[in-house]
């Protein structure tokens, strides 16, 4: 797909005092645990972005009504989900698809989820499976959407999950609620937590052990009345920028600092970045807090294990980072990448050679020899948010003007990406084609 076009220039350095949108992974929930919820739930803060969109449009398809007091605004009225009278369509959007499967299995009525070309192509037997094992009768088309869930009584059941997925255990978390007695879910790895945070808060019997997690379904879930934190995955860029283009000092306020998302941030740090990260409270059951990111002589790390999962939608950013850096740069444990909007590894590798870059890749990762030398060049985006957000940041440091084509994507997850990155002085402009 190629749409919208950046237009980015090298040469001037970053500065100011600004934020980002609200956390995605934190605004699909909001609205889909609202709906849930007995009662009126307000959401200020809320991702207004293309894939959070498709998750609202999704609970007002099973009948959710919502006010919608401005982009960010929302009164959900939470309760039953009526039968939809068509497919649901989840767009590009994964967390949507996966999560809404979980909650759909417990439905008492037919429901089929499907979206866009990109999210068909996306695996969907990581959730089909458990889903199956708990007797939901939940099928896909080769295991991928569109997925058809018919009604069935579901059975509790201890998950060993074989992929460190947030989305996987969150879709098992929530058929729980509907299943009789426990549901547990051991995970290989601290998959971010925002699920058990949020139906903790509105009063479900759920509880993490360790690794493990038990949910045992309780009842009516209370409303909510939260203000959804700033997304460290849309900070992820404007704080690369910093630390990568010269004489840059930038400060990012009400960013969600959870431990299970700040694994980029604890990288940066071993490369040498000069981050200040300073907690200032809690917004929605998170931590929240300011980031300072000055420009720095980065070198280059290692990253394999547990950090891994902590930073899964960073790594397009960190090769950037990486190709900034003195030495080298390796990464493993990361074959997740390959199954993610697109084949991060690969279209980032190849997108960046377009630039000059050489990147070795692996199966499960790649090696990055740096400081790398850039050179101006179009490049594609590929309909993948993370990826067209990141090359345009790789071109604040190649030499000339690069054209980021398919940039409209980056409005899936931070909505007015150029628009920040201009505000603290970076040469970018949006170029609109047919
Ligand atoms: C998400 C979980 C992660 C992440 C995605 C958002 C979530 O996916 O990549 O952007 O909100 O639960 P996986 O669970 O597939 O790792």
């Amino acid at each position: 797909m190629v749409n919208d076009c950046f237009k980015v220039k090298s040469g001037s350095a970053l500065s100011g005092t600004t934020t980002v949108p609200g956390d995605k992974s934190i605004s699909h929930r909001a609205v889909m645990f609202g709906a849930m919820g007995k009662g009126t739930t307000q959401v200020r803060g809320w991702l207004a972005a293309g894939d959070t969109e498709a998750s609202l449009a999704t609970i007002q398809a099973l009948g959710i009504q919502v006010d919608r007091h401005s982009q960010h605004e929302l009164t959900i009225h939470g309760g039953k989900f009526q039968p939809p009278t068509g497919a649901l369509n989840l767009v590009n959007a994964g967390t949507g698809i996966r999560l809404i499967a979980g909650i759909m299995c417990g439905q008492p009525f037919e429901s089929v989820l499907d979206g866009s070309e990109q999210l068909r192509r996306r695996p969907m037997k990581r959730v089909i499976t458990p889903l199956q094992m708990m007797g939901a009768n939940i099928n896909g088309t080769n295991d991928r959407a569109p997925l058809t869930i018919k009604p069935a009584q579901m059975q509790g059941i201890k998950y060993n999950m074989p992929v460190a997925s947030a989305q996987v255990k969150s879709a098992v978390l929530l058929a729980g609620l509907f299943a009789k007695g426990a549901t547990a879910v051991v995970q290989p790895g601290p998959a971010r937590d925002h699920t058990e945070r949020m139906l903790s808060a509105m009063g479900a019997d759920i509880a993490a052990d360790g690794d493990t997690v038990v949910v045992r379904p309780n009842g009516e879930l209370r409303p909510m009345d939260l203000t959804v934190p700033s997304d460290i995955s849309s900070a992820a860029f404007p704080l690369v920028a910093a630390l990568i283009v010269p004489d840059s000092d930038i400060t990012l306020t009400g960013i969600n600092l959870n431990p299970t998302r700040t694994g980029l941030l604890d990288v940066l740090k071993a490369m040498g970045a000069d981050l200040t990260v300073t907690e200032t409270g809690l917004e929605a059951g998170e931590p929240v807090g300011t980031i300072r990111a000055r420009h720095s002589v980065l070198k280059g790390t290692q990253v394999g294990g547990k950090v891994v999962v902590e930073m899964i939608d960073e790594f397009p950013i960190l090769m950037v980072a990486a190709l900034a850096a003195e030495g080298e740069t390796v990464v493993r444990d990361a074959q997740e990448l390959r199954v993610k909007e697109t084949d991060r590894i690969a279209v980032m590798a190849g997108e960046l050679a377009k630039l000059g870059a050489q990147i070795t890749e692996t199966p499960d990762g790649f090696i990055i020899k740096g400081p790398q030398k850039l050179k101006a060049a179009t490049v594609y985006g590929h309909d993948d948010h993370r990826v067209s957000m990141s090359l345009s940041v790789a071109a604040l440091i190649a030499e000339g003007e690069t054209t980021v084509m398919d940039a409209r994507c980056a409005g899936d997850s931070f909505p007015g990406f150029a628009e920040t990155l201009a505000g603290l002085g970076a040469h970018i402009g949006v170029e609109v084609l047919a």
